[in-house]
């Protein structure tokens, strides 16, 4: 197999990286993806930096190992946050993408210069995201809220038989994290823009944007990220060449290391993908 031919890894805790997924796919129609769904030890926001590195270097070690991906992407902003240094370090020829919370865009495009921040408690507390929030220090406002439980009702959200008691734990948990924030909105001092600093943010977008009325601007990174992979394999003379003749649960293969219901709900729902892309992994990782 040529190095172009193989396939970019992605993972995230869960299924929010899904949403980058999303994005990468359409940026990159030809390439080939595989997808670990870490769902077994999920949220990763709410463990010790040391549990999410420990599962960053199983996953990527099994990624490479296995699946022998060309690229990895870390879709997922707490384990960004915790490893992406150290996998950078270990495996110095592997074009590596990861996520963090959009602020310098949300800087660009808010007018009132309030802009708020939603990710989980891991994201947060890092060292990281400090350095972040102080590369952008004096350009704006910032309100940052961390949201213990979102990313696992999100999660939840997809599981056969919870997802009505789920989507009302999302609800509530939107509701009490916005309001705690403070006033969104386009007034001199209101916050007229919020950062999705979780990859499984992007799946409440709707019900948050029907919150915050419509207009309050909500960034994201997606995009962002397949652009960067896109140059980073283009640099590299990675890119696949034309489309294979394959179908779609070929191009795109699904692991989760926990429920296959619910990976497969998911990734029927947000990416329109058959059940048989959607694989248990090898329990070894
Ligand atoms: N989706 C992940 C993120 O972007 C983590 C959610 C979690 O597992 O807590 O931070």
């Amino acid at each position: 197999m040529s190095a172009a031919s193989r396939p970019i890894g992605v993972f995230d805790s869960g299924i929010g990286g899904l949403s980058v997924l999303r994005d990468l796919q359409s940026a990159l129609p030809h390439e080939h993806f595989v997808y670990l769904a870490d769902n077994a030890h999920a949220p990763y926001g709410e463990k010790t930096d040391l549990y999410v590195r420990q599962r960053t270097h199983a996953i990527t070690d099994h990624l490479l190992a296995e699946h022998h991906i060309k690229a990895l992407v870390v879709a997922c902003n707490t384990a960004t946050a915790a490893a992406i240094h150290e996998l950078r370090t270990q495996h110095p020829q592997l074009p590596l993408v990861g996520v963090e919370p959009a602020l310098k865009p949300a800087v660009a495009l808010s007018r009132t210069g309030h802009i708020g921040v939603i990710a989980t408690r891991g994201t947060v507390a890092s060292d990281k995201f400090a350095r972040l929030l102080g590369s952008v220090r004096g350009q704006a406002q910032f309100t940052v809220q961390a949201c213990n439980g979102l990313a696992l009702a999100i999660e939840q959200s997809t599981l056969p038989g919870s997802a009505e008691t789920a989507g009302e734990r999302i609800a509530e948990l939107l509701a009490q994290y916005t309001a705690a924030m403070g006033t969104f909105g386009t007034a001199p001092g209101q916050m007229d823009t919020l950062v999705l600093g979780c990859t499984h943010y992007v799946f409440v977008e709707n019900q948050l944007q029907a919150l915050l009325g419509p207009d309050v601007q909500l960034v994201s990174t997606g995009e962002a990220v397949a652009r960067q992979t896109r140059r980073l394999l283009e640099a590299a003379g990675l890119l696949r060449s034309g489309p294979a003749p394959v179908s779609a649960a070929q191009r795109m293969r699904l692991f989760t290391t926990g429920d296959l219901n619910g990976l497969q709900a998911a990734a029927q729902r947000w990416l329109g993908l058959p059940a048989e892309a959607c694989h248990k992994a090898s329990p070894n990782i």
